[in-house]
């Protein structure tokens, strides 16, 4: 008979339940909110654990040389993609508890943890990394890693150097061809067409946008410094605007909930991050952080600087209204459907 095996033994409790030393304690000052503080940051790890089986399965699928989109892989990647932004729904919501403590509270034990900090969460930047986030765009490039271990700014380089997400999701645009009569029409005139018709939406004091639009999605001769910088490709960006635009047809909404779901991960990280920015305020003002940075100005800049998908959002700049769409050839309709006939 095999052994059975026991919820405690499982989970693996004793090691769990036994993880908690506040610093107050071995100090003989006791702060009552310490544990908590500590089960709080210990759970957020636990959840940036399974954020990166999570991204690592998705970035897994996506980097076979041939991902099938007819295939459940593509659905799968949806699936983890939208767990993850539902994890990082909880993590807010955590804050509530951390919040719970009041300032007096934490100043019990606040100068006994220096310099740890949250800062030094390597699983943090890693993941930030593992989506799409460059060494170049980091705010406090030269300070972001400075309070870690060697062995973890290791881990976070890696993550760098590696494909990232976001790469990838460039890559699987750029070669989609959602369906064989789109590469014909987009060797015609249809982009010609589209932008004839966005040009007509554009109030006067937007007119600007004209050259933006031919700076992304073609390639024109001297694009702005912000446009070299982009992280998806002129085909990569047609392809992306063109499944927001007719998201409405069969083959389409797969690709289309990929790319909302990254739109939503990088809103959920955005709220995660002002919430704790806001937080951080309200607990220790405008004194430095424990981890030495200037504690809310620092997290302020980063939270601004650090979207990872904001070029997949800036292409919502160019949608326009359902009804001034140019029609679709029959071939091309009947093939975006349910039976291609
Ligand atoms: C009383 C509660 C908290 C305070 C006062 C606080 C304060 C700070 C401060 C001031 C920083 C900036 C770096 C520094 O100088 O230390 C920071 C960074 C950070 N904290 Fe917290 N924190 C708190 C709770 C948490 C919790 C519960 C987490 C969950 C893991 C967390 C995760 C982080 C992360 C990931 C960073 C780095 C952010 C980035 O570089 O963009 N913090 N925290």
């Amino acid at each position: 008979m095999p052994e059975e095996i026991h919820y405690h033994d499982y989970l693996q409790l004793d090691k769990i339940l036994n993880a908690q030393s506040p610093e107050s304690n071995k100090k003989n000052l006791p702060a009552h909110d310490e544990m908590l503080f500590i089960v709080i940051h210990q759970t957020y790890e636990l959840w940036f654990k399974q954020l990166h089986i999570e991204a690592d399965s998705i970035i897994e699928i996506m980097n076979k040389p041939a991902l099938n989109d007819n295939s459940p892989e593509l659905q799968t990647v949806v699936h983890r993609l939208n767990r993850t932004a539902t994890i990082l729904r909880v993590l807010i919501h955590q804050v509530d508890i951390m919040e719970t403590m009041t300032p007096m509270d934490f100043l019990d034990f606040r100068d006994m943890l220096r310099p740890a900090s949250g800062f030094q969460s390597w699983q943090f930047k890693q993941l930030e990394a593992k989506l799409g986030l460059k060494f170049e765009q980091r705010h406090g490039k030269d300070y972001y890693i400075s309070q870690l271990k060697q062995e973890h700014i290791d881990i976070i380089r890696k993550a760098e150097n590696k494909k990232s997400l976001l790469e990838l999701v460039n890559g699987w645009l750029e070669r989609m061809p959602l369906a064989p009569s789109f590469v014909s029409i987009e060797k015609e005139s249809f982009w010609t067409d589209y932008r004839g018709r966005y040009e007509n939406s554009l109030a006067d004091a937007e007119k600007n946008n004209l050259t933006t639009f031919n700076e992304i999605f073609f390639e024109t001769s001297n694009p702005k410094p912000e446009i070299q910088n982009r992280s998806l490709s002129s085909k990569a960006s047609r392809a992306a605007l063109f499944i927001m635009l007719y998201r409405g047809y069969p083959m389409l909404q797969l690709p289309f909930q990929l790319l909302n779901t990254l739109l939503e991960i990088d809103e959920q990280l955005s709220s995660w991050r002002y919430r704790h920015m806001n937080m951080v305020h309200r607990m220790i003002g405008t004194r430095i952080g424990t981890g030495g940075s200037s504690g809310k100005d620092y997290l302020k800049a980063a939270a601004d600087k650090h979207y990872i998908f904001k070029d997949i959002a800036q292409l919502n700049s160019f949608l326009i209204e359902r009804r001034k769409l140019p029609a679709l050839p029959a071939e091309l309709e009947k093939q975006l459907g349910f039976v291609a006939t």
